[in-house]
């Protein structure tokens, strides 16, 4: 019995698998290398499982830890296997070429995409906005990160709400699905002026966050 299945083995499944067993969730970690898999479950914690892409994801929520076109290549290989499953889709489909836009048209976004490719899936768009560093230390400036969720199912912004929420840090849910075009263009604009030399201190542990 696995809580979360995180997909990919780089730097932001390390940092969400941290948090899911700060919440006290088992993780299961699969890789297309099942040697890098083996390795983050290691780290993680005793009775984290691992595997390849050849394994069944056994989390009630599956976190797409990939970029855009590995995750819509993870998603077609799994189809079906995820329905019912709570999707996390997190990534950044920013053009990497400019800097200066994002790889999906403006009427719709890289987590519309991925549920387009999961009919039976309750895909959720989170942690595209927490960058890897600080969701690893689980806070930023002593603050509690910011997660931005939206989905068209409620029970899964409610279900990925009380795990963010039980690793430390603060869900807001922003609403439907399409809100996703709104994250992922607010983190493009955070990775602009990251990389705008102009802002010298903006870093990989530059954070984005309300005050209150
Ligand atoms: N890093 C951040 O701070 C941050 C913050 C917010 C959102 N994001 C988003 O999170 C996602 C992951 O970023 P990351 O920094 O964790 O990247 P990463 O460290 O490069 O990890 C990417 C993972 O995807 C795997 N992968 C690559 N190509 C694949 C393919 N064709 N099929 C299956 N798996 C493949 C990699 O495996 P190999 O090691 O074998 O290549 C690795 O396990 C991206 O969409 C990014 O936009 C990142």
């Amino acid at each position: 019995m696995t809580d979360i299945t995180i997909i990919g083995a780089g730097n932001m499944a390390r940092a969400i698998g941290l948090r899911a067993i700060a919440a006290g969730r088992s993780v299961q970690v699969l890789d297309r290398s099942p040697e890098n898999a083996a390795g983050l479950a290691a780290e993680l914690a005793e009775g984290t499982t691992s595997g390849g892409l050849g394994d069944v994801p056994e989390g009630d929520i599956v976190v797409l830890a990939l970029y855009f076109e590995p995750a819509k290549e993870v998603a077609m290989h799994y189809g079906d296997t995820l329905s019912g499953k709570t999707v996390v889709e997190i990534s950044n489909p920013v053009n990497m070429e400019t800097g200066d836009s994002l790889v999906v048209g403006p009427g719709t976004s890289a987590a519309e995409e991925i549920a387009r490719l999961l009919p039976g899936a309750r895909v959720v768009k989170a942690f595209n906005t927490t960058f890897a560093g600080p969701l690893a230390a689980g806070s930023s400036h002593g603050m509690a990160l910011d997660v931005f969720i939206a989905s068209d199912s409620e029970a899964a912004r409610n279900e990925v709400a009380a795990f963010a929420a039980a690793a430390g840090l603060r869900p807001l849910q922003v609403g439907a699905l399409r809100h996703a075009r709104e994250l992922e263009g607010m983190q493009l604009l955070v990775i602009g002026l990251q990389l705008n030399p102009a802002y010298e201190s903006f870093d990989w542990t530059t954070t984005l966050k309300i005050l209150d």
